[in-house]
């Protein structure tokens, strides 16, 4: 028994590169029970045809509003009623316009405009028409009216570019597709539109003399992840980064500070904000003044290297009493009994949240590109996640800020 058997998906195909997803999502339905008629727009039919689509699902696929035979045969009134649901991917920019604008120039946005029943879209565009105020804007209208969103995901585009606009896989689809009609509102990650979102990332140089410096092995992975699927997700993001090599998130405003009192500094600047994720690997310590100048090597032997306190960023602004986010979380990085000391951290650094990782160098944590974590929240709640690509932790932590975080 497939999950979808006896239901009938109509699916949209507009316009763009991962049209060719779709025929495999044709697929993915049709074998968890769907049966699938689709409509393709004309640009659909640059990218894929319509014979390939009918091949795959079994029965003749729509493009023509006028079309006689078709109009004859089941017409675009019953074209948007005889479904359970109805998906539409990929949804371009142009197609999100047109349903949140109302319009029906052709065939695909007629039956959607005509349409009662339950709609799923699966966007999918370059970083930047997706990231466009316009398409946001347009993204909520048709949030507000019910459409249920899946995707789109952080990664490379055909353009080479890398950012959220890559349409959701066909797999991922066809689970949204199967909570749809179970009901579910949401079938995609919970917005943070309307909402800001402050993040740190990265580690912290604390200068010795004006050519050495402390640091340490932070890439800023995981917080510039963070940052992104915020972004992806609707939110305004400011990003207070410390000296890394990564490229800038799309969409996200950007701090670029090297010190941890300018991480406090800039953290501060950009208040107030909805949440806050304090990411960054901060150096607990830096060097007491050592002047100006390079030191020299001289018969005294080594310098004597004194450390004085750094201020501590996201104790700082988790205990304020104005302006404090409402929402606040830190990670923990561990090497030893990660649990135990991350549940002492939340108690004394006040916040909401902690995101615990072992960071030993066999785990190969810091730098790399997979993260195990553990959620702690500040009752002691604990939730350990599978290992994961540090994407997919942005992406789901991001999900869960937007359950916690306060309403727009
Ligand atoms: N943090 C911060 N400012 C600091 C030190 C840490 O904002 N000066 C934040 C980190 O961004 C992280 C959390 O505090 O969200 C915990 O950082 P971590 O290095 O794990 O803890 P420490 O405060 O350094 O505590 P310990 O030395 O006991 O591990």
């Amino acid at each position: 028994m497939g999950a979808l058997d006896g239901k009938r998906v109509l699916l949209v195909i507009g316009g763009g590169i991962a049209a060719y997803k779709s025929l495999d999502l044709i697929r993915r339905l049709r074998e968890r029970g769907a049966s699938v008629r689709c409509v393709l727009t004309k640009g659909a039919q640059e990218f894929v045809t319509p014979l390939a689509a009918a091949a795959l699902a079994g029965q003749r696929a729509h493009t023509d509003l006028f079309d006689r035979a078709d109009e004859a045969d089941i017409g675009h009134i019953k074209l948007a009623r005889d479904a359970d649901a109805v998906v539409v991917a990929p949804a371009t920019a142009n197609t999100l316009a047109r349903m949140a604008g109302g319009h029906a120039p052709d065939l695909a946005s007629t039956v959607l405009l005509a349409t009662t029943l339950p709609i799923l879209i699966a966007p999918a565009m370059n970083v930047r028409m997706w990231l466009h105020p316009a398409t946001q804007r347009n993204l909520a209208l048709l949030r507000g009216d019910g459409v249920a969103v899946v995707g789109p995901n952080v990664g490379r585009m055909a353009e080479a570019e890398t950012g959220p606009g890559r349409m959701a896989e066909p797999d991922e689809i066809a689970d949204a597709v199967e909570a749809v009609l179970a009901g579910s509102q949401e079938a995609g990650p919970p917005s943070l539109a309307g909402r800001h979102l402050l993040v740190t990332s990265g580690p912290t140089h604390e200068p010795i003399d004006p050519v050495r410096y402390l640091a340490n092995r932070s890439s800023g992975k995981q917080g510039h992840a963070i940052a992104a699927a915020a972004a992806a997700a609707g939110a305004r993001v400011t990003l207070v980064s410390g000296p890394v090599t990564l490229p800038d998130p799309p969409g996200v405003t950007v701090l670029r500070i090297e010190t941890a009192r300018e991480m406090l500094a800039a953290v501060e600047a950009a208040l107030p904000a909805d949440i806050a994720v304090f990411a960054a690997a901060v150096a607990d310590w830096r060097p007491e003044s050592l002047g100006d100048q390079k030191i020299k090597k001289g018969p005294d032997g080594p310098p004597p290297l004194r450390l004085t306190e750094n201020p501590d960023i996201l104790a700082t602004i988790a205990r304020r009493s104005d302006g404090r986010p409402p929402l606040v979380v830190g990670f923990a990085a561990e090497t030893t009994d990660v649990i135990a000391h991350a549940r002492a951290k939340i108690a004394r650094k006040g916040c909401d949240l902690i995101v615990a990782n072992d960071v030993s160098a066999e785990t190969g944590v810091m730098g790399g590109d997979r993260n195990s974590v553990h959620l702690i929240g500040r009752d002691g709640t604990l939730e350990t996640w599978p290992t994961m690509g540090k994407d997919e932790v942005a992406r789901r932590l991001v999900a869960r800020l937007a359950e916690l975080g306060p309403s727009p």
